[in-house]
């Protein structure tokens, strides 16, 4: 079998008789549109503008991004960290009205809308108050810290009938929507299993982030940061690596492993949460105290198509899937896309006839070869593995822009509440199947996990 790395415009423009024999009559056609907007695109009368709520790692990041977009400005800010404040003056301007409490934000008339990172424990209050509040909402993945928030989560959106889109990012991938295309058009055959992976292997990749190092309960609301947990004394370490800790965060399930199922429910078509998933894992490498796995292994059934995703934060692994079909195997990662047609007939005579005697051996060979073997002058057609291979592509800007022109058209965005739902619920079992140490079922009628 051989195999081509092509170059972005090669590929988009290549033919499907000219990639191999299981395409043959479709082209592949361009990657679809990039999702980002021509500088123009909006008019001056039509800004949109966004109170940030919550500026640590990932939100200093969608700050920054989010005010690049034209026709978007931040209005305000929110932390519980007055140091975040200074950052986010830093990032937007120096007048910044900033403040700790949200609701500050949501009271507002001028803000049309809200931006939020919070650690997940948080998720469910800010989003309820939101769109009770009227204000449409960003809010980070994973949608949820429990069924039950994304439940209350679900109902609140849909009683105010808010914008609502979660941060999983991958749904927003030009790359992952070139798979979507090509799986929509059958070039997979029929879906038989899908595999996905994403392994770390240093402090920093298992969550041991340094606390700032002037954070004291003087310039942080520890005890609102807290929120309905049961409280503890102030502690830098939880402040930073939430994530290492249930009563916070969602485990590398929810950090991590929902990018994965986002991307996959996205490309496959799926908006359901699985009908069951079985999980493994273990606290094999971080032995610091944290009480989520690092190591957590998940096989999922959706509706019949197993899906098989791998979290490993003790031995490096590039993110990547293996979509496999009756026609062939799709690898995606976060910048490559990779297709090998398989004919699904057989390409050499069945081994099984080394155990026939000789002639009845001989005489299936001969009709074999005369069956098969291709006629003089008849071209060979070799599957080949047609490669796309380019620069990492930035899903977060796209996503959200896809949210602003949302805010602004009221067009449904694709990871809504209910999507954003389901794929947390995937993360939320494969931490029940974890700790209760058996396989677990969503059942729709109680709106619970079972095991
Ligand atoms: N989409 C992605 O690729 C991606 C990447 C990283 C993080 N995330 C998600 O973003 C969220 C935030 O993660 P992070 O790493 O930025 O966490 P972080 O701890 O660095 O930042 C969270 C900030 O929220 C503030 N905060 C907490 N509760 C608050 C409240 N009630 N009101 C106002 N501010 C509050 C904290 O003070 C802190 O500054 C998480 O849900 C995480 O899963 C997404």
């Amino acid at each position: 079998m051989k195999t081509h790395i092509y170059s972005r415009r090669e590929f988009v423009g290549m033919s499907a008789v000219a990639a191999g024999a299981s395409l043959a009559g479709k082209t592949l056609g361009p990657l679809p549109p990039n999702l980002l907007p021509d500088p123009k695109a909006v008019a001056a009368s039509d800004r949109v503008r966004f109170g940030m709520i919550g500026i640590g790692m990932q939100g200093s990041g969608l700050l920054s991004e989010a005010i690049r977009l034209p026709g978007v400005e931040c209005a305000a800010a929110c932390d519980l960290y007055d140091g975040r404040h200074t950052l986010a003056r830093e990032i937007v301007r120096a007048d910044l009205p900033v403040t700790r409490r949200y609701q500050t934000l949501l009271d507002d008339k001028d803000i049309d809308c809200i931006v939020a990172a919070v650690p997940d424990h948080w998720h469910k209050q800010v989003v309820v108050d939101a769109v009770s509040a009227g204000k449409d909402i960003y809010c980070e993945k994973p949608m949820s810290h429990s069924a039950a928030d994304g439940v209350a989560m679900v109902d609140a959106a849909k009683r105010t009938s808010r914008i609502v889109q979660i941060g999983s990012q991958r749904v927003s991938s030009q790359i992952c929507a070139k798979a979507k295309e090509l799986i929509a058009q059958g070039t997979l055959g029929e879906l038989m299993l899908v595999e996905g992976w994403l392994g770390r292997n240093d402090p920093t990749g298992a969550w041991e982030y340094p606390p700032p190092p002037d954070l004291s309960p003087k310039n942080l609301d520890w005890d609102t940061w807290q929120g309905t947990v049961p409280k503890r004394p102030f502690d830098p370490f939880i402040f930073a690596r939430w994530r290492c800790w249930k009563e916070y965060g969602t485990g590398v399930a929810g950090d991590l492993l929902v990018h994965l199922i986002s991307g996959m429910m996205f490309m496959v078509g799926i908006n359901t949460p699985p009908t069951q998933a079985s999980a493994v894992g273990g606290i094999r490498r971080w032995k610091d105290g944290r009480n989520m796995p690092d190591v957590h292994a998940v096989v999922y059934d959706y509706d019949g198509l197993p899906v098989y995703m791998r979290l490993n934060l003790g031995t490096e692994m590039p993110e990547m899937y293996r979509i496999q079909g009756s026609k062939g195997l799709l690898e995606v990662t976060g910048s490559s896309l990779s297709y090998t047609p398989q004919s699904g007939k057989d390409q050499y005579p069945s081994y099984y006839t080394g155990s026939y005697p000789r002639a009845l051996r001989d005489a299936y060979l001969t009709k074999w070869h005369q069956d098969n073997d291709p006629k003089m002058g008849q071209q060979v057609m070799m599957p080949e593995t047609i490669s796309f291979s380019g620069p990492d592509f930035d899903d977060v800007r796209p996503h959200l822009w896809t949210y602003f022109e949302a805010v602004r058209t009221r067009k449904p965005v694709v990871e809504d509440v209910v999507f954003g739902h389901h794929a947390a619920l995937a993360c939320h079992m494969a931490n029940e199947s974890y700790f209760r140490k058996t396989s677990v079922s969503w059942d729709e009628a109680s709106k619970s996990i079972k095991s």
